[in-house]
Order: structure tokens, then C-alpha cells, then sequence
């Protein structure tokens, strides 16, 4: 939800610090550690944390060099609450001033108290185009749905499931023959080209909440 309070609400420029929170395979890691490699995404991942010990993605930071660490959400006797969850995620980041947060594959909801702790400093890659099909599977819901595109979001991360003002989006077009393995794996690959560009979009700043709108605001990047 956007701050009430604050009917607008001025992004950015972000330190260039990030933090990565995965669950698995870790493909969209490993598309923004390559980005960062091929400079054209000027960041640098502090730590890559993840919910889950045996999540692939947590090789990959290694391989890169990059700190990881799991914090295991079925842990009950650490953390016999979400907040107390949310609470040590957040620790952990700010510890390594992580300023924006992003979310690749982190399968577990956030809480107020996270969500509070970032403002409208957290984004989350989705793998169709917002609002239509949030939630699980969304690839396998687009394609039994029939609809003729479908796509990829990136958004900024509210209270709201997969409902956050909306920073970048690409389509991806449905062939009649596509199984639904065919049709995410070519949302995966658009995935990965979206999801560094959006993450220098937010890091440079220059755009603004206005209501549910993720809008560029060139005069202030011109500091007008
Ligand atoms: C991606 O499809 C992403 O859109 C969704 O979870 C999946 C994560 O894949 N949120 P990976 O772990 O990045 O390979």
C-alpha cells in the first residue's frame, strides 16, 4: 500500500547496494550478478539471502563471490512469529546497508513490519502481466486461460500480493503450439532481460508514486 499520508512519494537515487531474497533456482540472481558484470547494471548485491538451505541460487552467489545466508522461515524455536521473521531479515539487511531490497523467487509473503522497514524500496519479478494472473503458477494460469499474451512485471512490493505499483512490464505473445513449459521458459528469458533494466531504473531515481503510478519525472532528475 502506498503511504497515505504521502499522496506522492519522491524514488530514489537508491546507494547502489542491494539485497537479493530467493527461494530456489535462483535464475533471476544469476541474470542481475551478470548484468552487474557486464556493467550494465551499476549495483553491487551485498548478500544474497535465502528461506531455504538447499535453494540452488545460493551456489550461484558463491560462485560470483557474493555473502549468502539462510534464514530459515521453518525455524519455530528463532522465529515463532512472522514478525520475528520480517525483523531478522530486516537486521540482516540493514547490517550490510542494503537500501533496495528485490525479491527473485523469494517464495514466502512479507509483512508490515518489513514492508515498513523498505518504502517502496522492494521489488518483486513476476512472471505475467499485473494484475492478471497473481499468485502461484502464473505462467500455467495465463496459458489455460488462452489469453493470446501474457508477460512479465516487475513492481514494487506492497501489502498487497503481487498488487504494488507497477515499474516496468514486457509482453510476451502465446503461440497456438506452446505447452506451458514452452511459454515459461520464454517468460523466463524475458525475466531476465526486464529484471536488471527495472532495477536500474529504480537505482537512478528520477520517478515518483502518484497514486498506484510508477512515473518518471524528468524534471526532477533535472533537480527542477
Ligand atoms: C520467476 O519466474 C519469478 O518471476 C517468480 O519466481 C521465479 C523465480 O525463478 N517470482 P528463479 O529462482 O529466479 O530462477
Amino acid at each position: 500500500m502506498t503511504d497515505k499520508s504521502r499522496p506522492e512519494f519522491l524514488g530514489g537515487p537508491f546507494s547502489r547496494r542491494l539485497g537479493l531474497l530467493i527461494s530456489g533456482r535462483g535464475s533471476n540472481l544469476q541474470a542481475i550478478i551478470d548484468a552487474i558484470g557486464e556493467k550494465s547494471l551499476d549495483a553491487e548485491i551485498a548478500v544474497v539471502i535465502s528461506n531455504r538451505a538447499d535453494a540452488a541460487g545460493l551456489e550461484r552467489a558463491k560462485q560470483a563471490g557474493i555473502e549468502t545466508l539462510v534464514v530459515d522461515n521453518q525455524d519455530q524455536t528463532r522465529f515463532p512469529t512472522r514478525d520475528e521473521y520480517d525483523r531478522e531479515l530486516v537486521k540482516q539487511l540493514r547490517n550490510r546497508n542494503v537500501e533496495l531490497v528485490c525479491l527473485a523467487g523469494f517464495m514466502r509473503r512479507l509483512g508490515a513490519v518489513f514492508i515498513q522497514a523498505f518504502p517502496n524500496a522492494i521489488l518483486n519479478i513476476h512472471p505475467s502481466l499485473l494484475p492478471a494472473f497473481p499468485g502461484m503458477n502464473a505462467q500455467h494460469q495465463a496459458w489455460e486461460h488462452g489469453v493470446k499474451y501474457t508477460g512479465v512485471t516487475v513492481h514494487l512490493v506492497t501489502a498487497e500480493l503481487d498488487g504494488g505499483p507497477i515499474v516496468l512490464q514486457d509482453a510476451v505473445a502465446v503461440q497456438d503450439d506452446d505447452g506451458p513449459d514452452q511459454l515459461a521458459a520464454r517468460i523466463l528469458e524475458q525475466e531476465h532481460r526486464l529484471y536488471p533494466r527495472a532495477i536500474q531504473m529504480v537505482l537512478d531515481g528520477g520517478w515518483r508514486i502518484q497514486g498506484r503510478r510508477f512515473v518518471k519525472s524528468d524534471s526532477f532528475r533535472r533537480g527542477g
